[in-house]
């Protein structure tokens, strides 16, 4: 199985940075997202990214134009059927991800690897959504992706072997360092880091310490480059209700119930970083 075109589902903010891995690392890289103001702010997010990366000395101009070069935007489906493997980074959503696969497998070769990037959804009932189960695996990529050096690969039950290795080699030809998940809620990072997120907030609501406290303990006394309520805003708090929900209805265990503060911050619109105030205002 080789990869030379990889196309990419949504240029939100995972998938404009799945997009700019790719296209960095080589690859003709297609990124579709459903409307032309959508994948025109996605592909500014990339280009200013390249240009932050120039001025911190990181990027380098030659290394810019490359990537801008290997990068094709659209807004139709049809312009990914040369790719040998898809990533889908769209809305979370059973249904909605299943409505774009079934377009997907009508317009691309019958060799062609599916990946989804969900933090949260279960890959095996994603993978049955498809006329390709045994090519259809987990790629998790960390926000910021084009920092962030891992990716977890997770096996659907259907996964085949070759499948599972092609992925994984996928993802280190990233320069990537991936890690084997399991197909459970949380995978492993998740697993671990949400029940943490969630009790900095039971324990701010329950007296523990003032939210900037908390931070700079956890900074500070554990070298987490960012305390756990900076983290919530960053990783966005809707996004943190909904993985705790589904790890919750999975487990029924009382660490991913998610606090009744953080509900209502979701409900008052106070997501994070992305509209303006969370735990902090922006
Ligand atoms: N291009 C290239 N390199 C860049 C860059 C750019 N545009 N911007 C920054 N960098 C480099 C910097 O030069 C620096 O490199 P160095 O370590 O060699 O000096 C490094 O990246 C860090 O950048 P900064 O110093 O500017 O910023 P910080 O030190 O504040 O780091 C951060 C930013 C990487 C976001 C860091 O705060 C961090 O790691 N935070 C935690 C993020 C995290 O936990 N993400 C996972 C969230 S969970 C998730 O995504 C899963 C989902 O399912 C919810």
């Amino acid at each position: 199985m080789e990869i030379k075109t990889v196309g990419v589902l949504g240029c939100g903010l995972m998938g404009a940075g799945i997009a700019q891995v790719c296209a960095a690392s080589g690859y003709k890289t297609l990124v579709r997202e459903v409307e032309e103001p959508l994948l025109a702010k996605g592909l500014g997010r990339i280009e200013k990214f390249l240009n932050d990366g120039i001025d911190k000395g990181k990027v380098t101009p030659e290394a810019k134009t490359r990537t801008l070069a290997n990068l094709t935007g659209t807004t139709k489906l049809e312009d990914l059927a040369s790719a040998d493997l898809v990533i889908e980074a769209i809305i979370e959503n059973v249904d909605e991800k299943a409505r774009v696969y079934a377009a997907l497998d009508a317009v691309v070769s019958d060799s062609t690897i599916f990946c989804s990037n969900t933090s949260s959804l279960c890959i095996t009932e994603l993978a049955a959504k498809t006329r390709r189960p045994d090519r259809f695996a987990g790629l998790h990529f960390f926000n910021p992706v084009p920092l962030m050096k891992l990716v977890e690969v997770i096996r659907a039950l259907t996964t085949s072997d070759e499948t599972y290795r092609a992925v994984f080699a996928f993802a280190q030809s990233l320069g990537k360092e991936p890690i084997t998940a399991p197909d459970k809620p949380g995978f492993i990072v998740n697993r671990l880091l949400v029940p943490y997120l969630l009790d900095a907030i039971r324990s701010y609501e329950n007296g523990l310490g003032t939210i900037e406290d908390i931070d700079k303990g956890m900074k500070l006394g554990t070298g987490y480059p960012m305390g756990p309520f900076t983290l919530l805003d960053f990783v966005g708090l809707d996004t943190t209700y909904y993985i705790a929900n589904i790890m919750f209805d999975e487990y029924r265990e009382p660490a991913y119930a998610p606090p009744p503060l953080l509900k209502r911050m979701v409900l008052a619109g106070r997501l994070g970083k992305k509209s303006g105030q969370g735990f902090y205002k922006y």
